[in-house]
């Protein structure tokens, strides 16, 4: 049903196309240039089958209850629809910067709940009370800073679950692993109307800073507060229209947000990758400004025993809590040797306990934080693995 749509909106510029060209050939008569448009119609067709979505994607089942569509809400949203987003808290829509320049809580508002632009009456329109943007963007087209703002709704959306952001700490967004873009943005780069009206996502592997940020790629332009994902041949990617929407990954504790379409040159060219906002950089961000009170959890107490090799931390069960968050960092004789940079995390889900095998002297400063949503609750007390 998503293919034979795409076909319509695939012949229909190829209808245009074909017009301006008649009016400018008047040697061409009315019925050979229908039994061309006919040809053209059957090759498109046939390419439509093999060349797909977003940039190479595919049709999106109802498996992302948590995606938005960002439009101007005087319009249908076939027309309307011009940025992505992502519900990370029931109040809030997690977005790019840059799809909010220009705009004000009056000219935008939020589709959640449609999978297909052009069914009009499902799903939800709701408007924005609040945008607020990263203090840090930095709005240059060609390569933002901090490109992330908060969409304030004016109601909450209570009809699907939240998507969780990827931990501050955590290691989810690993190199080679495979992260999926999803969109309603262009399909292609050679027809200019190829935006979508059903849900479009493509997988693309993660790559390292480094190898994005080579000479012939994008030679330095590329933050650590960004994250590149693609093939080095090109071909599948998201493109404009994109912007905003989640990149996501499939972790043991479901799908989380690692990414935010931001920007690119050009789309799904080689070595030109997509590149994201790396969304755990800006997980403390978004936490503070979209949990209040009433998501306050209080921490859980962690305990630790050791039996053999074996080390367990465990921690009382948290009412209301979806889960937990577990700490770990290297022991040192003084805890205030830990930074930033070695302490890690995992998500538990709703464990309430933790086991590794360790050899002897593999020691650990733990503790674990509750998460309702994309709201924590303080850590626990520090526990400490001190291997025999
Ligand atoms: N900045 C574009 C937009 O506003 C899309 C950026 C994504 N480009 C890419 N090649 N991944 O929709």
């Amino acid at each position: 049903m998503c293919l034979v749509e795409k076909f319509v909106y695939f012949g229909n510029s190829l209808y245009s196309f074909l017009n301006s060209l008649y009016s400018f050939s008047i040697r061409l008569d009315r019925y050979s240039l229908h039994s061309f448009l006919g040809i053209c119609l059957l090759l498109v067709q046939t390419e439509g089958l093999a060349e797909t979505r977003i940039i190479n994607g595919t049709c999106a089942a109802d498996e992302w209850p948590w995606m938005a569509a960002i439009v101007y809400p005087n319009r249908p949203a076939i027309e309307g629809q011009y940025c992505g987003g992502a519900l990370i808290h029931p109040s809030w829509i997690l977005t790019a910067a840059h799809c909010t320049d220009g705009e004000d809580t009056n000219s935008i508002a939020i589709l959640l709940g449609r999978n297909t632009l052009s069914d009009e009456g499902t799903g939800e329109l709701i408007g924005i009370k609040n945008i607020v943007k990263h203090p840090d963007y930095d709005h240059d087209p060609e390569n933002p800073a901090a490109d992330l703002a908060l969409l304030q709704l004016e109601k909450p959306y209570t009809q699907a679950a939240v998507l969780r952001v990827a931990e501050a700490y955590s290691d989810v967004t690993e190199v080679g692993k495979l992260a999926t873009v999803i969109g309603w943005g262009q399909t292609s780069t050679k027809m200019r109307d190829s935006y979508a009206d059903s849900l479009q996502q493509t997988a693309v592997p993660i790559v390292s800073n480094q190898v994005c940020n080579a000479r012939r790629t994008y030679d330095g332009e590329v933050k650590d507060t960004m994250l590149c994902a693609g093939f080095a041949g090109g071909g599948t990617d998201a493109c404009v229209g994109d912007s905003g929407g989640p990149f996501v990954m499939e972790t043991d504790a479901g799908w989380q947000q690692i990414g935010i379409v931001s920007w690119g040159e050009g789309c799904a060219r080689p070595y030109y990758y997509g590149v994201y906002t790396r969304v755990s950089s800006y997980q403390e961000f978004i936490s503070e400004h979209v949990c209040e009170a009433q998501d306050t959890l209080p921490a859980p107490q962690v305990e630790v025993s050791i039996n053999g090799q074996k080390a367990t931390v465990s921690w009382n069960n948290v009412i209301g809590a979806d889960g937990y968050q577990f700490y770990y960092a290297p022991y040192s004789d003084s805890i205030s040797d830990v930074t930033f940079d070695n302490i890690h995390s995992l998500d538990i889900k709703n464990d309430t306990d933790f086991s590794a095998e360790l050899s002897s002297g593999e020691n650990f400063y733990v503790a674990a934080k509750a998460y309702r949503g994309n709201c924590y609750s303080d850590y626990s007390n520090i526990g400490m693995v001190i291997m025999p």
